[in-house]
């Protein structure tokens, strides 16, 4: 691998209110002429897909939804998705919905050119190599959390833990970021989504791989984050704060896809896997837990942290600083209703074994962390986090 520091992200990235509307434009770019949609069911549901077919069908656009997705899916229900695409040989995917919904969008539009399944693509576990480009695609988020329209990993839940495919190829051609596709969604989704973005946003920043550029995008992520996630969670009518979190979700996905995540997300992906847990609420329950952890390894950026984060620290030296941040993380996770505790998941303290031996596989998510895990202090986060006990705060 090279010394020397990137930077990737999307192609284009079109943002604002209304920004749904220049996807026919985006289409036809690319002379696209059979257009598959995936889509969250859900957000069909809620008629939120409806505004997209509403600018297809306005510009004379064919296309075929699928929406026989659900949430951290599993390998078979990318691999029917890949087979319908196949079948349906589309040459444009437009993927709309929450972090599984893009994820699979942007999977299956690369591996419909390649050989294979979904399988034999990932990180851990596969045995081949992406050869071909695959097909267009854009990527449209319907929440303010996973950055997924911004990065080229795709996650499948395994039997106890979680894999992902990444690679270049899967990055979209467009990201479209529309704000007033979130307006709806509901407080629980806004918490668990938008404390996911933090954590890209405060794990990144601290990444062993940061660059001025992903600190940046960070920093401004953790800012409008932790201003605004409290309001969007329980007045969701707020529209500045909808704006906010959507574009806080987005820079802190292009700098988490830059400089990595690190503890929260390796650990969290078991909790996953195991226990089908929602990827934004793992992140949380587990959030400052792992920063109580973590910050004496960067005590600067900690401080740095606080002021991103609004706390006062006026008369606090660089360490109290830094504990003063993690405690605001925990502030943040409690009043947004999300449980602070594994054991409100039906989680046992027996089963920290077992979530310990997973996360340590997860090297991809636990090497851009400032201070490196032993699995020892892996099996102590997890009991922390079972336990609600912290060492600092
Ligand atoms: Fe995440």
């Amino acid at each position: 691998m090279s010394m020397y520091k990137a930077f990737a992200s999307p192609v284009r990235i079109v943002s604002g209110e209304g920004s749904i509307q220049e996807v026919p434009s985006i289409v036809e770019s690319f002379e696209a002429k059979r257009i598959m949609v995936f889509a969250d069911p859900g957000v069909v549901e809620a008629g939120i897909v409806q505004k997209l077919e509403d600018q297809l069908a306005g510009a004379g656009l064919e296309y075929k939804i699928y929406s026989e997705l659900v949430p951290e899916p599993a390998l078979e229900v990318g691999n029917k998705a890949l087979q319908t695409l196949r079948d349906f040989n589309a040459d444009f995917v437009i993927g709309i919905g929450g972090g599984s919904s893009l994820d699979i969008a942007k999977a299956v539009a690369v591996l419909s050119k390649n050989d294979g399944n979904v399988e034999d693509y990932l990180n851990l576990t596969g045995q081949k190599e992406l050869k071909e480009k695959g097909i267009p695609k854009v990527l449209i988020p319907t929440t303010s959390g996973t950055g997924a329209e911004v990065t080229d990993i795709s996650v499948f839940s395994l039997e106890d833990t979680k894999d992902a495919i990444t690679n270049v190829k899967l990055l979209a051609d467009a990201a479209v970021v529309d704000p007033e596709l979130t307006y709806t969604l509901p407080p629980h989704i806004t918490a668990s989504t938008g404390v996911d973005a933090l954590t890209h946003a405060v794990e990144s920043f601290v990444s062993v791989n940061a660059t001025p550029l992903t600190e940046a995008l960070a920093f401004d992520a953790i800012q409008r984050i932790s201003a605004n996630i409290r309001t969007a969670v329980w007045n969701g009518k707020d529209i500045q704060a909808r704006q906010n979190m959507a574009w806080g979700s987005m820079v802190a996905g292009l700098s988490f896809y830059n400089a990595g995540v690190g503890g929260v997300h390796a650990l969290a992906y078991p909790l996953g896997g195991l226990f089908k847990i929602p990827h934004g609420v793992s992140n949380a329950a587990l959030l400052p837990y792992i920063f109580d952890h973590i910050w004496p390894s960067s005590i600067d950026k900690m401080a740095r942290m606080a002021q991103a984060l609004d706390v006062n620290t006026e008369h606090l030296n660089k360490r109290e600083a830094a504990i003063a941040a993690v405690n605001e993380l925990k502030n943040i996770v409690d009043e947004v209703g999300i449980p602070s505790t594994l054991d409100q998941f039906g989680i046992e303290e027996k089963d920290i074994e077992t979530l310990a031996q997973n996360a340590i596989k997860q090297t991809r998510l636990l090497a851009p962390s400032p201070k490196p895990y032993t699995l020892d202090d892996i099996r102590g986060r997890y009991k922390a986090a079972f336990h609600g006990e912290f060492k600092y705060i």
